[in-house]
C-alpha cells in the first residue's frame, strides 16, 4: 500500500511508520512522500536521512481548499492509497476528506472524545481525569470526531504535567499508530457505522 504522510512539527509518529514499514512491520507498503506544510518542520529532516521524498506546500495567503486541492494532487500523482496525519497541524476541508473516503488516518493525544483540539494533555490534567491516553481515527469533516481505530490507555499520574504525561503517551502513540496502520494494509478491519470491528465478529 501507498502511504502519504502529512506533517507540521517533530514527525516521531512519521520516523515510527517509516521504520515500521522498513522492518516489515507494516507489511507490503511503502512511504510515497511526506509532505509538510511548514518548511522549519524537523521531521522534513527525518524524512530526506531515509531517502523518503518530502514536499513542503505552505499554505501562504490561499484559502483552505485551495492549499488542500495542491496536496491532494500530489498524493494522487503518487497513487498514495492511505493518508497518516502525524502532527499535521490543519482541519482537512470536505473536499480532502471526499477524496481519500476512510483512508485517512489521525493520531489525538487523548482517549476521544474526550479533550479534542489543541494541547489535549494539558486539557487532560487540568480536568483531573485519572486516566488518558491516545486515539487512532478516521478523519472526517469534524474536528478530532471520525471513527475510531484504535486507543490505549495511559495514567495520569498526580505529579504529571502537561510535558511529563504527553512524554509517557507519546511512547504509546508510536506503537498503537503503527498497530493500526498493519491492521488496515491488512484489511483487517470492518466498519459498521461508526464501529470499526474485527471481520471475524461478523
Ligand atoms: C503527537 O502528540 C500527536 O498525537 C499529535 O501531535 C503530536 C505530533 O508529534 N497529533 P510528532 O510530530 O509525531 O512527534
Amino acid at each position: 500500500m501507498k502511504i502519504g504522510i502529512l506533517i507540521s512539527g517533530r514527525g516521531s509518529n512519521m520516523a515510527a511508520i517509516v521504520e515500521a514499514v522498513q522492518s516489515g512491520e507494516i507489511p507490503n507498503s511503502e512511504i510515497a512522500v511526506v509532505i509538510s506544510d511548514k518548511t522549519d518542520a524537523q521531521g522534513l529532516q527525518k524524512a530526506k536521512e531515509e531517502n523518503i521524498e518530502t514536499l513542503v506546500i505552505e499554505k501562504n495567503n490561499r484559502k483552505r481548499a485551495e492549499h488542500d486541492a495542491e496536496i491532494v494532487g500530489e498524493l494522487k500523482k503518487r497513487n498514495v492509497e492511505l493518508v497518516c496525519l502525524a502532527g499535521y497541524m490543519r482541519l482537512l476541508s470536505p473536499d480532502f476528506v471526499r477524496a481519500f473516503p476512510n483512508k485517512i488516518l489521525n493520531i489525538h493525544p487523548s482517549l476521544l472524545p474526550s479533550f479534542k483540539g489543541l494541547d489535549a494533555q494539558k486539557q487532560a490534567i487540568e480536568y483531573g481525569v485519572k486516566f488518558s491516553g491516545c486515539t487512532i481515527h478516521f478523519v472526517d469533516e469534524s474536528l478530532d470526531g471520525g471513527a475510531i481505530v484504535a486507543q490505549k490507555v495511559v495514567e495520569v499520574k498526580e505529579d504529571d504535567t502537561a510535558e511529563t504525561l504527553a512524554t509517557r503517551i507519546l511512547e504509546q502513540e508510536h506503537a498503537l499508530y503503527i498497530e493500526a496502520i498493519a491492521k488496515i494494509v491488512r484489511r483487517n478491519f470492518k466498519i459498521v457505522g461508526r464501529r470499526i470491528i474485527n471481520p471475524t465478529l461478523t
